[in-house]
């Protein structure tokens, strides 16, 4: 359940409101059940369509990727894309409404998908590419317990996640979810670090609506 933040005058964000106040028990069990098994979702043919403008603007550019996962309305590709010019940077996000809210960038080495992430992830590990940094930042966090399957780690694609590698960063206001996932990543093999997210200037809109209404922030962060 989410909740409206109470006590604050500047309150105009919600904080995470979960009954599991732990970590999931049913987590490593999931997640061990997930990477041993192969996943077969077909790809929704959008997602296929918005693979193949990637590819065209790859083959146009050639370089490595940076992939900006449920990027929203884009606000933090465009950033993103000023500080990795040498990538090309892809926001991926499965709302037109949202995408359709892109205030633009003044940086060119950036694109928009509307797609499922899930979908490009496949792809792209189909294809044979590997992304130099991934950024996850604020997914949707399903924090009722039984909703567990909906988060990123406890999908059946997050193996295709840990599979296409780069520097994982994810970001939530729930630290459950960033301890979740961190331990999930434990179990794919690959240590990072959870931690609380710095004092810094907002790289996305809800980033920036959380940091005015005062929630804390969390980060997880893997060099892979
Ligand atoms: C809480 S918003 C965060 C947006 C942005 N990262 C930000 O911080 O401003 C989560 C976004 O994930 C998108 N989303 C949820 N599930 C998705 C999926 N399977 N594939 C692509 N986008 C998805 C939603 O449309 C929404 O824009």
């Amino acid at each position: 359940m989410i909740k409206k933040e109470a006590g604050s005058a500047q309150a105009d964000s919600r904080v995470v409101s979960s009954k599991q106040k732990w970590t999931h028990n049913k987590l490593p069990g999931l997640v061990r059940r997930h990477l041993n098994h192969s996943y077969q979702k077909p790809v929704a043919g959008h997602s296929r369509a918005a693979f193949e403008l990637m590819e065209a603007a790859l083959q146009k550019r050639p370089c490595a990727l940076v992939l900006d996962s449920f990027c929203g309305t884009g606000h933090s590709t465009a950033r993103l894309a000023q500080r990795h010019p040498d990538h090309l940077v892809v926001g991926v996000d499965k709302s037109a409404h949202r995408l359709a809210k892109h205030a633009g960038g003044t940086a060119e080495n950036y694109l928009l998908l509307q797609a499922d992430c899930e979908d490009i992830w496949r792809l792209l590990l189909d294809a044979g590419i590997s992304l130099d940094y991934h950024y996850l930042l604020y997914p949707n966090p399903w924090p009722k317990s039984r909703h567990i399957q909906r988060r990123i780690h406890g999908s059946a694609a997050f193996p295709w996640l840990v599979q296409l590698g780069g520097q994982i960063e994810l970001r939530s206001n729930w630290r459950i979810y960033v301890e979740e996932f961190g331990q999930a990543m434990h179990l794919a093999g690959c240590c990072g670090v959870v931690a609380k997210l710095p004092q810094q200037p907002a790289l996305t809109l809800f980033e920036e609506k959380y940091q005015r209404s005062g929630h804390e922030l969390w980060r997880y962060r893997c060099n892979r």
